[in-house]
């Protein structure tokens, strides 16, 4: 079978594991003949691709990034863009497409399927919001690395005497800031889920001043925002999905906490660098259980699902029950991180 595999929305730590895996089973077990399709969507519009073979798809596991280039494009934006994919995928002759993506790379694969095009989902972000599926790979890594950032953070905030305010990824949910801030033993965490108030987080360190902990460490989402605002905006530029671009929350919390408690307050935005290097040990697993499962989903003919991991196990999902829902943070998860706070 002639299968194409492409990648699209943000990248994450463990799309080439992903590939690697689709390739390796791919051609020994099944002897397909895989090729890769740059930049995700744009790809197949454009006709633009990558031949894989166990060559080109040997050493990547470690790598950050995506060996295939990733895109926000959305076809359905396009003039004509669904048919012109599908002649496409007709003249390489591309049986079956592996999409690796979130919530709106896998949103056109569903849409597709009313085309003719017979696809198969990998979960992927960083931002773990895709519902149907425990954990999506590239998290993990995220997790880590905003971890390592709180540690880091501690030393010099203590050191200085000062809150530290670290702000992570996740534009509509806050499991990084939550399960780094858990990790890293943060004393406040702000996540989209649940509006904050400044007088609140205000109080949070008052509290730990008057025990004698003259230093605090606050961990914020991109998403957060304040009882009664919006999300703080870095520019108004909109994506192809209807996307804005966030950021600066973190910098708004720190002008207040300094305006309301003269206590000297610095902010770090973790950025991209969350998101880029190599993945940890559990994403390239994860990755590559989730590769091996979705190459046999294409040979099982189960076209409009979507890989998931449940418990520990390995199963498939219609991607109609995933796409357009989002997983928030476990409310359980947050109370726990609560006991901690101040
Ligand atoms: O969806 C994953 C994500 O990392 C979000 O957390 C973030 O808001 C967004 O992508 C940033 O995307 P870009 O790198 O395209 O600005």
């Amino acid at each position: 079978m002639k299968i194409g595999v492409l990648s699209g929305g943000g990248d994450a730590p463990g799309i080439n594991a992903v590939i690697r895996a689709v390739v390796r089973k791919g051609i020994r077990h099944y002897g397909d003949d895989i090729v890769g399709i740059r930049d995700g969507w744009r790809g197949l519009l454009e006709g633009e691709y990558l031949p894989l073979d166990l060559h080109s798809a040997s050493g990547i596991l470690p790598r950050g990034g995506s060996i295939l280039g990733t895109s926000r494009t959305n076809p359905f934006k396009h003039e004509g863009g669904p048919e012109k994919m599908m002649a496409n995928a007709e003249k390489a002759g591309i049986e079956a497409v592996v999409v690796i993506g979130g919530d709106d790379t896998l949103s056109v694969a569903h849409k597709m399927g009313e085309f003719g095009l017979k696809c198969v989902g990998v979960p992927k972000t960083i931002d773990n919001d895709l519902s149907g599926t425990d954990y999506t790979f590239g998290f993990n890594t995220a997790v880590s690395i905003a971890t390592e950032a709180l540690d880091r953070l501690h030393t010099t905030a203590e050191t200085h005497r000062r809150v530290m305010i670290l702000e992570v990824m996740g534009r509509y949910t806050g499991w990084i800031a939550l399960e780094a801030g858990i990790a890293g033993g943060a004393d406040v965490i702000l996540v989209p889920e649940k509006p904050f108030d400044v007088d609140e987080v205000c109080d949070y360190i008052r509290q730990r001043h008057e025990r004698g902990r003259n230093f605090s460490i606050v961990v914020v989402a991109e998403g957060a925002k304040p009882k009664g605002g919006e999300e703080i905006v870095y520019s108004e530029s909109i994506d192809e999905f209807g996307h804005i671009r966030l950021g600066g929350v973190g910098y708004y919390l720190g002008k207040e906490i300094e305006k309301r408690l003269g206590v000297e307050t610095r902010v770090v935005v973790l950025g991209h660098i969350q998101r880029g290097g190599s993945p940890t040990a559990f994403d390239r697993i994860l990755a590559t259980r989730f590769g091996i499962a979705a190459i046999d989903l294409v040979h099982e003919g189960k076209f409009g699902h979507m890989v998931a991991i449940k418990g520990n196990r390995i199963v498939s999902v219609p991607l109609k029950d995933v796409v357009g829902k989002r997983k928030t943070v476990d409310l359980e998860l947050y109370e726990i991180a609560k006991v901690f706070f101040g």
